[in-house]
């Protein structure tokens, strides 16, 4: 399905899905405005969206600035969809997660979300509706281990399942100013995040697959976007385990690593 967005804005948009994202949404006539901390890969994923003919307009920040994201969202003029991409990753191996890690981890996927969401919502409320009636849409990415408490990475699913939540109760009120916020729910993603997980990853797909999904399921309107399938069923069964049996479970399964 091809993106329709005109005026786009994603965060993390440096590396992995974000960076599909992009490339999946540019096109002649479309704005693109990415943000990641990286300036050389932010430059690069920047360049191939401008070689498929989209303007694009960077901006090295860290989405934990709350400051600097509403000056660059509030300046950026219209945005007819706005993901919330950028977050961050550590297990804990199978000991204590140190308290660094777990603050790290919720100041950038959830306080980086809020401080992206927020001033999005705020800008979309004042513009006026394009042709499908809709002012904005702001994409939340969760994760499927939003419902799932994994003990090898405690603040991760936390954190996952927080955005998850905010984003789909907030839909429910917004929309009926015209604004839709949907809740982006991968399975595991072939990406540098990734790249270094010793445990299966069962139904791993591309970043440019998870982009197209991604991008499908905010067009066709879906407030929860969670794929593929059998890891949703088994992220759900799982979460609906005691937490003993499922601690128990996942003992038997080497851990996300810590935080280097
Ligand atoms: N890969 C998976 O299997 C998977 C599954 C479900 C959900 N997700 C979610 O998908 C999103 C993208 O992850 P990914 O797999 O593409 O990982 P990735 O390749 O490590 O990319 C993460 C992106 O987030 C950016 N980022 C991290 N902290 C930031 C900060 N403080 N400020 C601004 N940008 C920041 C990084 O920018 P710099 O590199 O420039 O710092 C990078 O562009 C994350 O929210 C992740 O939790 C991933």
């Amino acid at each position: 399905m091809q993106a329709a967005w005109d005026h786009v804005l994603i965060t993390g948009a440096s590396s992995g899905l974000g960076r599909a994202l992009a490339l999946a949404c540019a096109r002649p006539g479309a704005t693109l405005h990415l943000s990641g901390r990286d300036a050389a890969r932010l430059e690069d994923a920047a360049a191939a969206c401008r070689a498929i003919g989209a303007e694009v307009r960077p901006a090295v920040l860290s989405v934990t600035d709350a400051a600097a994201m509403a000056g660059w969202i509030g300046g950026a003029g219209r945005l007819d969809l706005v993901i919330a991409n950028a977050g961050i990753s550590a297990g804990t191996g199978g000991a204590t997660e140190p308290a660094a890690q777990a603050r790290a981890i919720f100041e950038t996927n959830v306080t980086g979300v809020l401080n992206t969401a927020l001033p999005a919502i705020d800008a979309m409320a004042a513009q006026a509706p394009g042709a499908d009636g809709v002012r904005g849409r702001v994409a939340v990415v969760a994760s499927l281990a939003a419902f799932v408490a994994a003990p090898g990475a405690p603040a991760y699913c936390a954190t996952k399942s927080a955005v998850q939540r905010w984003a789909e109760a907030l839909d429910a009120t917004e929309r009926a100013r015209g604004i839709r916020l949907h809740a982006i729910c991968p399975g595991y993603v072939r990406t540098p995040m990734t790249a270094a997980n010793a445990f299966p990853m069962p139904f791993l797909m591309d970043a440019e697959e998870a982009a197209r999904r991604t991008l499908a399921g905010i067009a066709r309107g879906q407030v929860r976007v969670a794929y593929p399938w059998p890891t949703y069923a088994m992220a759900r069964l799982t979460g609906a385990l005691t937490p003993a049996l499922r601690a128990w479970i996942f003992s038997r399964v080497a851990a996300k690593g810590q935080a280097r």
